[in-house]
């Protein structure tokens, strides 16, 4: 993982403002800031963690680097790298966080669902330093895809070890949700795996 002090200065003001704040939406607030700095900042992400990996869990040659975690697993830090023209599964995240774009640009689509089914309820276009939250459940279930030449950067900071949780993927024409478990690239989440 990434032990630097732009990281630990990060992650430590998170806590604090998750500490000092009674809602998920007020702590979201006071990170913004923080999160728009890390975003702005071009010095502090190491090459390795912009790679793309085939392979991966995420498919489509997307890299999923975890950055930081807590040990109860209650935060997670990592960076999402998404080949030009490939895009996650549809796929839920189950606790709330941020994700801004480093990185090319991206297409976000954000799904309801509705009676089983899933509609599109938003689609966002991305361009490094923008940034959204994801609060369940209404903003929880989305797919993102790379609209740039060059490979995509998102950094996300979510409220779970969001790798390594079991979570769901969805197929789009059904809406029916498949266990989904992504993992990270770097790091195994069981001691079996190591
Ligand atoms: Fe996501």
């Amino acid at each position: 993982m990434l032990d630097t002090p732009t990281v630990r200065r990060f992650v430590e003001y998170v806590h604090q403002a998750i500490d000092l704040s009674s809602t998920s939406e007020e702590a979201i607030d006071a990170i913004r800031p923080r999160f728009a700095d890390l975003l702005a900042d071009e010095g502090w992400l190491p090459a390795q963690y912009m790679e793309q990996v085939e392979d991966s869990g995420m498919g489509g040659g997307i890299g999923q680097w975890l950055l930081h975690r807590t040990d109860d697993g209650s935060l997670s830090l990592f960076s999402l790298v998404v080949p030009p023209a490939s895009e996650t599964p549809i796929h839920d995240h189950l606790a709330w966080g941020l994700v801004g774009l480093y990185r090319g640009t991206q297409d976000e689509e954000i799904y309801a669902q509705r009676n089983g089914a899933l509609e599109l309820s938003e689609r966002r276009a991305l361009v490094p330093g923008d940034f959204y939250a994801l609060i369940p459940p209404r903003d929880d279930i989305h797919r993102v895809r790379t609209t740039s030449a060059e490979t995509s950067v998102s950094i996300h900071l979510l409220t779970n070890d969001t790798g390594c949780v079991w979570r769901h993927a969805f197929d789009p024409e059904s809406g029916q949700a498949q266990p989904f478990r992504s993992g990270y690239v770097n790091v195994p989440c069981d001691e079996e795996e190591e």
